[in-house]
């Protein structure tokens, strides 16, 4: 009888796991065979999932519906399934960034809502829910496709130490946005050009990249007094790198515009090489003469002296 009651509890445990797959075996024979775009409100929408990917994927073990609350296996239903309260209010804050399912877009908030929050309340989610504005970034545009996420260590996400910075640079490259938000325009350039980022391009690993000195989910205005680049709060900032980093050396930023007098020295450098290499070349050059010179006319004087002598004896 005992084991009559376990197998049946295991049996109703076990039935939903089963429907679940199914589910989203069902979802994913479609999609992964579908290609192509379709045009829903204006908005391109890109039909397929690649089922390798997927699976390969933080989430892929999930079934489609974990995110796309609303929708049944019907395609041809309109999405209507029950939705997750917190997830319900989280999707209405966010709708202007959403394509296709804005539930989709808030239900992260289900399993990691901490994270959420602190996204919701950065510099980046306050323009979305205060200024009702889609340039912020919300999950998307850092970590890429909703369905291929992979962990920051990956050498394939767009989070990974060695794409961030082209990931943020998506947004803050565009001089208009920068303009629009009154934001230094060249903060890319400033960077790229730093000792810092020609530390990083030549690949070395402990160089700052934008999320060491700005973080990353909690993004705040370098004039809000919890931004780790506000006022006194860089010498812990600088600090966590630079020991003993004091008020003197943290005045040294990443996106100072250099000045007139560190271009010209650069410049005056380049040339000051270039005149040493090619006065040395040259030196070379008539050292060179000078020894085939002397030796072919020692030579021939010799050989002539030699000749003389001989005439003499
Ligand atoms: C029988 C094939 C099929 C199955 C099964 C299917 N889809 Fe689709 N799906 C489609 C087609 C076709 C479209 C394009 C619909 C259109 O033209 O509006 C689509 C569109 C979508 C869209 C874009 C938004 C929209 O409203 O059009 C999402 C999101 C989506 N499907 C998710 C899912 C999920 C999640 C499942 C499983 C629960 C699923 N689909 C199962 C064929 C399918
Ligand atoms: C981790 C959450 C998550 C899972 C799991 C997930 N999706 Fe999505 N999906 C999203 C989000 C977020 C969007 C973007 C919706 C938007 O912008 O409105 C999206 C968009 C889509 C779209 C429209 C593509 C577009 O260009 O916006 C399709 C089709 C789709 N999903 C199908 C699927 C299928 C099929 C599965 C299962 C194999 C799946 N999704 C699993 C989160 C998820
Ligand atoms: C401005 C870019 C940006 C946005 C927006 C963003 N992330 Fe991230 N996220 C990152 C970066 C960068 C990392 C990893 C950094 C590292 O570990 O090197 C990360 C890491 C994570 C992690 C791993 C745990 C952790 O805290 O390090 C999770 C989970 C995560 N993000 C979820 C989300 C969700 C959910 C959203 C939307 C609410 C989101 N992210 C929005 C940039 C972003
Ligand atoms: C049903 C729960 C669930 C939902 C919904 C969900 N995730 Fe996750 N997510 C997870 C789990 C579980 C992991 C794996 C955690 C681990 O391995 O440490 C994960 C991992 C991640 C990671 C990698 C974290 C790392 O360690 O680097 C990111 C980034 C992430 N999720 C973002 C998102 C985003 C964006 C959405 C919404 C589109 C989302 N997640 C929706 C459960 C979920
Ligand atoms: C070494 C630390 C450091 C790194 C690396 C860094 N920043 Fe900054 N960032 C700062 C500081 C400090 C400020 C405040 C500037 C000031 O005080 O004028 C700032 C300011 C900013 C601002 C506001 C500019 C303004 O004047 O309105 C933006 C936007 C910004 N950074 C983006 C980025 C991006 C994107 C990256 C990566 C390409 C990056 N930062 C890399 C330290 C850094
Ligand atoms: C989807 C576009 C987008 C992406 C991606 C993005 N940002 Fe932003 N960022 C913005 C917009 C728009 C603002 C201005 C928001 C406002 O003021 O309302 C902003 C503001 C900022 C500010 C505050 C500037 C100030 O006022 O001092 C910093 C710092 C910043 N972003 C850093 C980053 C970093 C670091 C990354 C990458 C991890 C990143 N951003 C990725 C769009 C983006
Ligand atoms: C993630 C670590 C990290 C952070 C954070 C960081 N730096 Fe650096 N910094 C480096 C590395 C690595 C170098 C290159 C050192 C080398 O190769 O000699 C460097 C070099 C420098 C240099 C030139 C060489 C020197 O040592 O004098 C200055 C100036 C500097 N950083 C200032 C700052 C300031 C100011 C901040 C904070 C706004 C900061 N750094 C934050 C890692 C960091």
């Amino acid at each position: 009888m005992k084991k009559l009651l376990a197998l049946t509890c295991l049996l109703v445990l076990l039935i939903p796991i089963w429907a679940e797959g199914e589910n989203k075996a069902s979802c994913i024979v479609c999609h992964n065979s579908m290609a192509g775009t379709i045009e829903l409100n204006g908005k391109v929408i890109e039909l397929n999932v690649d089922a390798k990917r997927y699976e390969a994927s933080v989430h892929g073990a999930f079934p489609c519906t974990e995110c796309h609350e609303r929708f049944s296996e019907n395609p041809h239903v309109k999405p209507s399934g029950e939705v997750l309260e917190e997830v319900k209010v989280v999707s209405e804050k966010v709708a202007i960034k959403a394509k296709a399912d804005p539930v989709a877009v808030a239900a992260c908030y289900k399993c990691h809502p901490q994270v959420y929050d602190l996204v919701l309340n950065s510099v980046h989610g306050k323009n979305i829910t205060e200024k009702g504005s889609a340039d912020g970034a919300l999950c998307l545009d850092c970590h890429g496709s909703p369905h291929y996420i992979t962990t920051a260590k990956d050498e394939s996400s767009p989070v990974n130490q060695w794409h961030v910075v082209e990931t943020c640079g998506n947004c803050h490259e565009n001089k208009e946005l920068a303009k629009k938000y009154g934001i230094e325009a060249k903060v890319m350039e400033s960077y790229r050009e730093s000792f810092h980022g020609k530390k990083h391009i030549l690949g070395h690993k402990r160089a700052p990249t934008c999320v060491s000195c700005h973080g990353y989910h909690a993004i705040k205005s370098k004039d809000d007094p919890v931004s780790p680049v506000f006022g006194t709060n860089k010498i812990k900032t600088c600090g966590g790198c630079h020991k003993g980093a004091n008020k003197k050396f943290v005045a040294a930023i990443t996106h100072q515009d250099a000045g007139p007098i560190p271009h010209y020295a650069e410049k005056g450098l380049i040339i000051l090489t270039i005149f040493t290499i090619a006065f040395t070349v040259l030196h070379v050059i008539l050292e060179a003469y000078a020894d085939i010179r002397d030796t072919f006319f020692r030579r021939r004087k010799e050989e002539e002296h030699a000749e003389s002598e001989e005439y003499t004896c």
